[in-house]
């Protein structure tokens, strides 16, 4: 393999642009070597000697852009991230809806899913509400451009450091909603029928006629750059239900973007109420 004094400046620039055409993240030259350490891996299992002969696969092989997207894309994740969203839907955005919107199915969208805790950290919120109130219906789609995630998502099985923090923060739920599973935890299937996973591209247009009225959308936009996010904002509002509820990200923000939500509180949006064209 070729040594890393050895890369061309341009192939290093082509694959930084080759994650930006694949899945709209911003990589600046300074990312190389982040890049490089996801990619090493894939070029030993397809036997290249180097990150040319990786380049000329990407272009060749179509299939290999799953692959690649799967490299690249950061998918940290845990269940009920960030506690101060979770009461907020708790105490504010459930009753309220339910409160305003009786007979009607409540339509929550997990935008960048990753494998799916926020998803279910979702239901088993929607789950206890529904307790209380029988006659609550919901129902969560979870997408995310990476396959591999998805995969995860839809096993439902997880292990290790999130499964531990759930434990530990929520013993009562785990134990209602998960069952354990040799060294893990698996998802009850009660939950999981909530929860659709599917591929999405968030510089795409979502299809399909559901009108979220919660919208989660969190520590993904920080990938995009300024019309980046815009776009994935835009396509964002046209999919949500007038009035409806964008969550985002502790290190994101709307302000400086001027886009169609209203500041709620911090991380809190909501869909301006104006008929889409
Ligand atoms: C850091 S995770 C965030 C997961 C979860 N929303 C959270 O806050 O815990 C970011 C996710 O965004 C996904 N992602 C990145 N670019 C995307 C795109 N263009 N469209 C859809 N998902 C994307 C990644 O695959 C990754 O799973």
């Amino acid at each position: 393999m070729e040594c890393e004094g050895e890369i061309d400046q341009a192939i290093q620039r082509a694959l930084l642009d080759r994650v930006h055409r694949h899945t709209g993240i911003h990589m600046a030259d300074r990312k190389w070597t982040l890049l490089q350490g996801r990619l090493r891996r894939r070029l030993q299992t397809l036997t290249l000697d180097s990150y040319r002969d990786y380049l000329s696969v990407l272009e060749e092989r179509p299939d290999e852009v799953g692959h690649f997207i799967n490299l690249v894309t950061t998918n940290e994740t845990s269940f009920f991230r960030t506690p101060r969203i979770w009461e907020y839907l708790w105490q504010q955005a459930l009753p309220e809806w339910f409160r305003r919107n009786r007979g009607a199915t409540l339509q929550i969208w997990s935008a960048a899913a990753s494998t799916g805790e926020e998803a279910y950290s979702m239901a088993m919120l929607c789950e206890e509400f529904r307790e209380q109130h029988p006659a609550f219906k919901y129902q969560i789609l979870a997408t995310d451009i990476a396959s591999q995630v998805l995969q995860a998502g839809r096993a439902g099985r997880y292990q290790g450091r999130n499964v531990d923090g759930l434990l530990r923060a929520r013993p009562a739920m785990a134990s209602k909603y998960f069952e354990a599973d040799g060294d893990g935890f698996t998802v009850s299937p009660s939950l999981r029928a909530h929860v659709v996973f599917r591929e999405h591209h968030l510089h795409k247009r979502l299809d399909g006629a559901a009108r979220f009225d919660i919208t989660l959308l969190r520590n993904v936009l920080i990938y995009f750059d300024d019309e980046g996010q815009r776009t994935v904002l835009e396509h964002v509002r046209r999919a949500m239900a007038p009035d409806g509820v964008l969550i985002i990200g502790e290190s994101e923000s709307l302000t400086r973007l001027n886009v169609g939500f209203d500041f709620e509180q911090p991380l809190i949006y909501r869909r301006k109420d104006r008929v889409d064209a």
